[in-house]
This record gives C-alpha cells, structure tokens and sequence, in this order.
C-alpha cells in the first residue's frame, strides 16, 4: 500500500457513506437517484464522440437558439460591475457581450476545446474553467455569494442522477448573492441528452412547474418573462437556502 492509499480509502469511505445517507430534496419522478460515480469532464464524451453533430463542443459553433436569447436579454440590461457565471461556455458569446462590462466573467465548461478557445481570447477579466457543474470540484471552485447572475441554458439537460443535479443546484445557490439570479430559458430546459449513448433520464426535460418545484425546494422563487426564466431567492427564504 503507498502513502496515499489510505487517504483515497477514507475519500471513497466518505463519498460512499454520503451516498448512503442522500435524501432527495425534491421529487419529479426521476427513478436514478445516485449514479453512484463522481462526475467528471468526460462523463459524456462518450455521448459527444458517439453523435454526428456537435453535442458537447459549441467551440466552432454559433450560439444556440437558447443561448442567443440570453444574450440580447444580456445585451439589453445594465450589468455594469456586475459578477457573471456563464455554466456551458459554447464559443465564448456570452464573455464577447459582456467583457469590459461587467466586472468579472467566469465560466464552466466540460468541452476541452471550448476551454481552449475562450481562455486564447484573453478577454479582459474573463476565466474559462474546464469543470463538469455536477462535481464537488465545481461546488469548491468559487466562494460563495460570488456571482450576481449565474446562466445557464441547459440547466438539467445533462443531469446524470438526482443526487448530482441536487449538487449542482445547491452550489448554485451557494454562489449567488443575495439580490442575485440564475437564468435559463425555456428551449434549453425542453431538451436532454437523447442520442443512445448516456442519455439523460426524460423526467429531467422541465417546463415550467417542474423548475418551481425544484426551485422551492431551494428556497428560491421562479419568475417568466416569456421565454425566460429568473430564479431569485424568496423573500424570508435565506434561512431555506442555508440549511
Ligand atoms: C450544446 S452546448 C451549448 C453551448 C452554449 N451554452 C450555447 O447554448 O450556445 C452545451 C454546453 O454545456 C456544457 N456542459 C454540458 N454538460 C456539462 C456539465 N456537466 N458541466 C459543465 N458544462 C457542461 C458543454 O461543455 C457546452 O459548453
């Protein structure tokens, strides 16, 4: 046994016994509850090399139709000094709109080329991290109260089972600051991995009463503007959120 074997056994002996003791915050029918694998860059490379169209690299790509919508609700409002989380960086669109704006810009991708591609723009105050949203590395990688708005287009459209989207929506909360918001938009929530190679379970495609659901059960409030989606913390809720 090396010097490092008995710290992997106590990691592997706390993230099993985390697991055992996992009880889900809210319930939407999803039947996989612990995919039982910490998730990582490559979760769905296998997915991405298994397509014939770009699913996870949109390094090359316009933005989605999603995407664009964000970014002319983005180009229309005041976030001068603002913190930005941008979750699925895609060709950077998002940090080209708002560089030289908004204070900072930081974002996640699981996309090596995307990774690649947006750090090469050395765009001012702008850090692409390669990081897959569902991992504890993610949940550590920024202090809390960090961002005022935090987007992503795609929000469950990945998710690998109930106890890492929970993850994934804890950090997001954990981040936000307290006047600050998440945004998604309703094409991007429509849509799951669905190619026949580590597809996403159907239940994670959300509409409207779906996002509340999971939205209360963090303590934060769902607002539409048409085809977007706000989610700010509830009044009296901080004490939800924390728990
Ligand atoms: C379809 S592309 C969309 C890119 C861009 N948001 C747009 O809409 O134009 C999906 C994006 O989500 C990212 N992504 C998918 N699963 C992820 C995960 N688990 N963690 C972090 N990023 C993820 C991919 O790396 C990629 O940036």
């Amino acid at each position: 046994m090396n010097d490092s074997a008995p710290a992997a056994a106590a990691s592997a002996a706390a993230a099993h016994s985390a697991s055992l003791s996992f009880r889900p915050r809210f319930d939407i029918g999803a039947a996989r509850i612990d995919c039982g694998h910490e998730p990582r860059v490559d979760t769905h490379e296998a997915a991405d090399q298994h397509a014939s169209w770009p699913v996870l690299d949109y390094s090359e790509c316009e933005p989605t139709e999603d995407q664009a919508a964000i970014n002319r609700w983005l180009a229309s409002a005041d976030l001068r000094g603002r913190d930005i989380l941008h979750v699925g960086t895609g060709n950077s669109s998002v940090a080209r709109l708002l560089a030289g704006t908004a204070r900072r810009i930081e974002s996640v991708t699981v996309a090596r080329n995307e990774w690649q591609h947006g750090n090469a723009l050395k765009l001012r105050d702008y850090r692409v991290h390669l990081l897959n949203k569902h991992s504890q590395a993610f949940a550590e990688q920024f202090e809390a109260a960090s961002f005022d708005a935090i987007l992503d287009n795609n929000l469950a459209s990945f998710g690998c089972c109930q106890r890492h989207v929970e993850r994934y929506f804890e950090t997001l909360v954990r981040l936000l600051k307290p006047d600050g918001f998440v945004l998604t938009h309703w094409l991007g929530m429509q849509w799951t991995l669905d190619i026949g190679v580590d597809d996403v379970e159907p239940v994670w495609r959300l509409d409207a009463g779906k996002l509340r659901a999971i939205a209360s059960a963090y303590g934060l409030a769902v607002e539409r503007q048409d085809e977007l989606f706000f989610l700010r913390r509830a009044r009296g809720a901080a004490a939800v959120a924390r728990s």
